[in-house]
C-alpha cells in the first residue's frame, strides 16, 4: 500500500485492492504482535479504510467499504486463534512442560517436640482424671504474686524479672495463678492440669528463653500428702522417658507451697550413673512442687482444717530436650522445618 495516497482521494480508495493487501499481509503475520500491529494499519482510527468510512457519501461505496471492513475483522480474529493455538503448541512441546506430570508435593508438618511432650502429659493427667485448664497469658499482679502469698519484696515482682504490661498487669511468669483460678472456681476436691506458655525477663542463652511453657498441677482433697506428690510425679516422669525412672525431692522455697521441694528425675541418659546431661549428678531437675500453703486456701476460701493438697510446676521444653536428646532449648523456639523435623 503507498503511503501518499491522499485522503481527498480515499473516497475512491480501491477497496478490492486494500482488502487483498490486508489479507495477504494478515496471512503472512507470524506474531500476535505483527498481528496488533497490522489491526492498526488496516482497521485503526487513522488507517484508509476508515478515512474512507469516514468520508462515504454515497450508500454504495459504504455497503462496500463496511463490507471489506467486516471481512477484515474476521480475517483478523480466525488469525489472533490460530497464532494463539500454535503459540501455546509451541510453549507445550519446547518448554518440555508434561501437564501429566504429578504437582509438586507439599511440605508435610509434623508435632512440635513441645506439642509431643505436651500431649502426653494431657493424656497422662486425663488417665488420672484430672481436668485440663487453659488460662490467660497476661495477667494481674494480684492473681501472679499477691494471691500465691509471695512477699511484698519479692524479686520476682521487680520489672527487671517481670515483663509489666501495666502498673498491675503483666505477662505470667509461671502456671501457678491457674491453681487460684481454679480453686475459686471449683469446690474441692479438684484436680487440675494447666498447660501454657509463661514469660521472664531473662537474655537468650543455651538454657534460657524468654519465653516457655510450664504444666501445672494441682490436687486438693482430704488428706493429700506428699507421698500423692511424689507418686503423681514419677506416674507423669515415666510417661514421659521410660519404665525405669526413679523420682526424688530436694527441699526448696516456694511462697504458695509448704513444705516446698524440687524434684529431680534420674537421668535417662546415663541411667544414674553420671555424665554430662546431669553433670554427673545422676539427677535431673524438674522444676518446683510442694504442699499447698494454708494462706493460698484462705486467699481463695477454701478451709486448710479440712483440705490438703499438692502443687507442681514443670517445663515441656526441659521434658522435650531430654526426650528427644536436644542440648539447647534454642531449637525449640526455631521455625526453620529443617531443624524441627529431626523431632
Ligand atoms: N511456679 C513455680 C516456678 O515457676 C513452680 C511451682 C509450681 C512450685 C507449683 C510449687 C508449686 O518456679
Amino acid at each position: 500500500m503507498s503511503k501518499n495516497r491522499e485522503p481527498a482521494t480515499v473516497a475512491a480508495v480501491d477497496a478490492a485492492a486494500l482488502e487483498q493487501e490486508a489479507l495477504a499481509a494478515v496471512a503472512a503475520a507470524s506474531t500476535p504482535a505483527e498481528l496488533t500491529a497490522l489491526r492498526t494499519r488496516y482497521l485503526g482510527r487513522k488507517s484508509e479504510l476508515k478515512q474512507a468510512l469516514r468520508n462515504v457519501r454515497d450508500r454504495e461505496t459504504g455497503m462496500t467499504l463496511n463490507a471489506v471492513r467486516e471481512r477484515l475483522e474476521d480475517a483478523f480474529a480466525r488469525r489472533e486463534a490460530d497464532l494463539d493455538r500454535s503459540e501455546l503448541d509451541r510453549a507445550l512441546s519446547s518448554d518440555g512442560f508434561d501437564v501429566t506430570l504429578p504437582g509438586e508435593e507439599l511440605p508435610v508438618g509434623q508435632l512440635h517436640p513441645t506439642t509431643q511432650v505436651r500431649r502426653i502429659v494431657e493424656d497422662t493427667f486425663l488417665g488420672l482424671g484430672y481436668e485440663i485448664r487453659d488460662d490467660r497469658e497476661v495477667e494481674t499482679v494480684e492473681y501472679n504474686f499477691d494471691k500465691l502469698a509471695f512477699p511484698p519484696t519479692h524479686s520476682s515482682r521487680s520489672p527487671r524479672d517481670t515483663f509489666f504490661l501495666a502498673d498491675d498487669v503483666v505477662l505470667r511468669t509461671e502456671t501457678s495463678p491457674s491453681q487460684i483460678h481454679h480453686l475459686e472456681a471449683r469446690e474441692p476436691p479438684v484436680y487440675m492440669v494447666s498447660i501454657g506458655r509463661v514469660y521472664r525477663r531473662d537474655a537468650i542463652t543455651p538454657t534460657r528463653f524468654p519465653i516457655f511453657h510450664q504444666f501445672e498441677g494441682l490436687a486438693v482433697d482430704r488428706g493429700i500428702t506428699l507421698a500423692d506428690l511424689k507418686g503423681t510425679l514419677l506416674h507423669v516422669m515415666r510417661a514421659l522417658f521410660g519404665d525405669d525412672r526413679r523420682v526424688r525431692f530436694r527441699t526448696h522455697y516456694f511462697p504458695f507451697t509448704e513444705p516446698s521441694i524440687e524434684p529431680d528425675v534420674s537421668c535417662g541418659v546415663c541411667g544414674g550413673t553420671g555424665c554430662r546431661t546431669c553433670k554427673f549428678t545422676g539427677w535431673i531437675e524438674l522444676g518446683g512442687a510442694g504442699m499447698v500453703d494454708p494462706r493460698v486456701f484462705e486467699n481463695v476460701g477454701v478451709d486448710p482444717e479440712e483440705w490438703s493438697g499438692f502443687a507442681f510446676g514443670c517445663g515441656p521444653e526441659r521434658a522435650a530436650q531430654l526426650r528427644f536428646g536436644i542440648s539447647e532449648i534454642r531449637p525449640l523456639w526455631s521455625t526453620d522445618l529443617r531443624v524441627l523435623r529431626q523431632f
